[in-house]
């Protein structure tokens, strides 16, 4: 069970549920192409947008296995949300967990997925008491894997083929992270 005190400051950051008037900036990079290349998914129209945040807002917590939290990426610079991160519970009992993000491309390139993400596995670890933690993404999708070995994360596995994504074969690759190892990088 997990339910956050909000919002959850980091250095430059704030993470909190979305809202329904985030719709704008929500929007702005749901609707994005480029955001999608390596994502499930496509990009939306804005009246799909805003089925997507009614769908989001109210999501505060995590309270059984299978469930995600969703958090807006708000920075307070901009005064704008520039993106989201994400915790998945994948399972209570052998304690595991995964995380993802993305950003609106105007906000890439500052370290803030970075600084999201490692908010994540903050909750994930400390909060939610996982044992590992895990982010998975497109080897060509260059930025994202970066992202993970920057936060410490291990590659774990790279397979080849193992589904057709958008029309032609794609691969994975597997990070992750070890309650330990969290342990000594906080150390
Ligand atoms: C994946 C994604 C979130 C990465 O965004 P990003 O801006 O590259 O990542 P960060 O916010 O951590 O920024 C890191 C970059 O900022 C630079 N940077 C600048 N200031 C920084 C700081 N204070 N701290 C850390 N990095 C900083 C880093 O050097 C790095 O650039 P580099 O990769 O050229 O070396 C983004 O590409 C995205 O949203 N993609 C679309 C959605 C997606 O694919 N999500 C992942 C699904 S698996």
């Amino acid at each position: 069970m997990l339910k956050p005190d909000y919002p959850l400051k980091t250095a430059r950051l704030l993470l909190r549920p979305f809202e329904p008037a985030d719709l704008d900036d929500f929007y702005a990079y749901r609707s994005r192409p480029d955001v999608f290349r390596y994502l499930y998914g496509e990009s939306v129209t804005r009246e799909e947008c805003a089925e997507l945040l009614d769908a989001l807002v109210g999501d505060d917590e995590l309270t059984a296995e299978g469930q995600r939290l969703a958090l807006a990426v708000h920075l307070p610079e901009a005064d704008r949300v520039i993106g989201s991160a994400v915790l998945k519970w994948r399972s209570e009992n052998d304690r595991q967990g995964e995380i993802g993000y993305s950003l609106n491309p105007d906000f890439q390139g500052h370290g803030y997925a970075t600084e999201a993400a490692r908010a994540m596995l903050e909750l994930g670890f400390r909060d939610l008491g996982l044992h590992r933690i895990v982010a998975e993404c497109d080897p060509r999708n260059e930025p994202s894997w970066r992202v993970m070995e920057r936060l410490g994360m291990r590659r774990e596995a790279h397979f080849r083929e193992l589904e057709i994504f958008k029309g032609e074969w794609g691969d994975l690759f597997v990070y992750a992270m070890l309650e330990e190892e969290y342990a000594r990088a906080q150390a």
